[in-house]
């Protein structure tokens, strides 16, 4: 089954819609739109009844809300019907406590030398058995992650912070939730692990056009497992919808 995006000029590139239970990965430039397109995602599935979930490790849950509420997304109405929550974790968490071994995190609890346990990021295990309470408790089908880069993966070892973006990732699937999972693009020319880990990847682009002297939005689709999909980098833009994705840039 396909699950739509509601993203107008997205589903149709990808077949009409994301694959059901699945993990994708929206990676974009800071202002690229993720947090934007992660909540059309939610807001468009809330609509039609399924219940999902922002969850928030980077910003505050009002500063999301109020800046999504300025688009025609319903999302007052939806958070007060509980088809959509902004779970935020910054408070929910106790940042670098140190958990019991489980299956989704690698027995590797090292902190870099300027960290105290308190500032440090939350640890894959700590997020994942919020996010499993949270699905659990409100019956979520659809997820977004804001973001993978605010979760501590870090290890001394680079095989092990491998296998455990690789472990959250396939623990998700174990969720029943069709998953967005948001992150930093770092340098487009170079593959991250998570892009290995991720059913499917989304770039957003938002870069200087030297000759134009002005901004450019572009989405493109990198991966998409089990799909025949657009490859081009499709012009964005913000309308009172949120995103509309328009023709191939030249
Ligand atoms: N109401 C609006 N109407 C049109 N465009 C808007 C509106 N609100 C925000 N924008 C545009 O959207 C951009 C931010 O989008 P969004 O928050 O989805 O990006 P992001 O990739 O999540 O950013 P960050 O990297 O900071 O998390 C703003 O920089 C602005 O250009
Ligand atoms: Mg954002």
């Amino acid at each position: 089954m396909r699950i739509k995006t509601g993203i107008e000029g997205f589903d149709e590139l990808i077949e009409g819609g994301l694959l059901q239970d699945r993990q994708y990965l929206v990676s974009g430039s800071p202002g690229s739109g993720k947090t934007t397109f992660g909540v059309q995602f939610l807001a468009s599935g809330a609509l039609a009844g399924e219940a999902g979930a922002y969850i928030i490790l980077s910003e505050s849950a009002d500063t999301i809300i109020e800046d999504m509420s300025r688009y025609n997304l319903l999302i007052g109405e939806l958070v007060s019907k509980k088809k959509l929550f902004f779970l935020d974790l910054g408070p929910a968490i106790q940042y670098g406590s140190y958990e019991e071994l489980s299956s989704v995190i690698t027995p590797d609890y090292e902190q870099s030398q300027a960290e105290s346990p308190e500032e440090a990021p939350p640890t894959p295990f700590s997020v994942f058995m919020y996010i499993e309470a949270a699905v659990k408790q409100h019956n979520i089908k659809r997820l977004v992650i804001d973001s993978l880069s605010a979760i501590r993966f870090a290890s001394m070892y680079p095989a092990q912070e491998e296998k455990s973006i690789g472990r959250f990732i396939r623990n998700l699937k174990t969720l029943g939730c069709t998953t967005i999972l948001l992150s930093e693009l770092i340098n487009p020319e170079a593959y991250t692990i998570e892009q290995f880990a991720s059913h499917g990847v989304i770039f957003l682009h938002n870069f200087l056009d030297d000759q134009k002297h002005t901004m450019v939005r572009a989405v493109q689709i990198i991966k998409m497992r089990g799909t025949k999909h657009d490859c081009e980098m499709r012009g964005i833009e913000f309308t009172k919808k949120g995103l509309v994705v328009l023709k191939p840039l030249k």
